[in-house]
């Protein structure tokens, strides 16, 4: 068997002229790969006499490994010149977006950790509803003026119920009345939808809504807890007014204004004492039980803490707006 002598010098100069890792595989597999000489001169080694077999295995290892050591140090050449570039670890990493909590995800749960540390419970409720729930519950007849105030959202409904967007957190009070245990301190944040639209009015918008009942509670118990809100929200002593209103489920019920610099009183929140019959209808017995209530617009609580003037700013998906809000 003849040991071609040139081979080593054959494949280094071939390999000066590899361009890429592809060329590079295939020089090296016509050298080193199954059908190679090297490789196929092992397998005839067998045919061979023995004194001559040593001496050829021999010279065959030998120049297997320098094949291989030859295309082991050329292999670091060809990834320079390749189009992957090496990977440098040590480079900066690229900048990437970082999301944050959305304005008025934040502001909820500002609100949300005040009561909480009360002891409100918090429910989320059903966004899809009942008129029972919605407003019979809530002291609104059939046809009662009030429901025009709301401009609901009604769902076609196949079944016998009729079904709508609720107006209103209000609905969870209902629920947690019929459901929970008494007494109740709960809170319940999320949103809610009115066919309305403009600078300050938006079809979907999100409420928290507070419900207290409990024995021997007061108005005053009402207005100790929502002037203690108001000025731990805003971080100052506010100046805060109760103006007597009507909701067709508190009597009395009021409207909180709060003084806000410039622009003077501004309306932020309804409230009052659960009317009799919103207790009767949930099966409470109004000798021993009373209650209080509260509903906070969570957009308009926003706008005032961060000075956003248009409420639909918060929707825009806008990033040069939301970016103002970082974690
Ligand atoms: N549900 C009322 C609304 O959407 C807000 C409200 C007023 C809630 C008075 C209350 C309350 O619990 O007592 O306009």
């Amino acid at each position: 068997m003849q040991i071609p002598q040139d081979l080593i010098e054959t494949a280094a100069l071939k390999l000066k002229s590899v361009q890429s890792e592809a060329e590079f595989f295939q020089l090296r597999a016509q050298y080193l790969g199954k059908k190679s000489f090297v490789v196929t001169a092992f397998s005839k080694l067998r045919d061979l006499q023995s004194d001559k077999k040593v001496n050829v295995a021999k010279e065959l290892n030998i120049l297997k490994n320098n094949l291989t050591k030859l295309f082991e140090t050329s292999i670091e050449d060809i990834e320079g010149k390749s189009d992957h570039k090496k990977l440098d670890v040590s480079l900066p990493a690229d900048p990437f977006l970082v999301g944050s909590e959305h304005p008025i995800t934040k502001i909820s749960q500002k609100i949300i950790n005040y009561f909480t540390l009360l002891n409100y419970q918090i429910f989320s409720g059903n966004e899809i509803e009942t008129d029972f729930y919605n407003f019979e519950a809530l002291n609104f007849p059939e046809n009662h003026p009030a429901r025009q105030m709301h401009d609901t959202f009604y769902l076609n409904s196949s079944s016998k119920t009729e079904y709508l967007l609720r107006t209103h957190t209000s609905n969870t009070q209902v629920h947690a009345m019929l459901n929970e245990d008494l007494p109740l301190y709960m809170l319940s944040p999320g949103r809610v939808f009115r066919c309305d639209s403009d600078t300050t009015h938006l079809p979907m918008f999100t409420q928290i809504e507070g419900l207290v009942v409990d024995e021997d509670v007061t108005f005053g118990d009402l207005k100790g807890v929502l002037i203690d809100f108001l000025e731990d929200f805003f971080n100052e002593k506010m100046e805060v007014r109760f103006r007597p209103s009507y909701f067709p489920f508190t009597e009395p019920s009021a409207e909180v204004d709060i003084k806000f610099g410039k622009q003077g009183w501004l309306e932020i929140l309804g409230c009052g004492m659960v009317h009799p019959n919103v207790l009767n209808g949930c099966n409470i017995d109004t000798k021993k039980f009373r209650g209080f209530a509260f509903g906070m617009g969570v957009e308009r609580l926003a706008m005032l803490y961060y000075g956003v003037t248009d409420i639909r700013e918060f929707y825009s998906s806008n990033l040069d707006f939301l970016n103002q809000f970082p974690s």
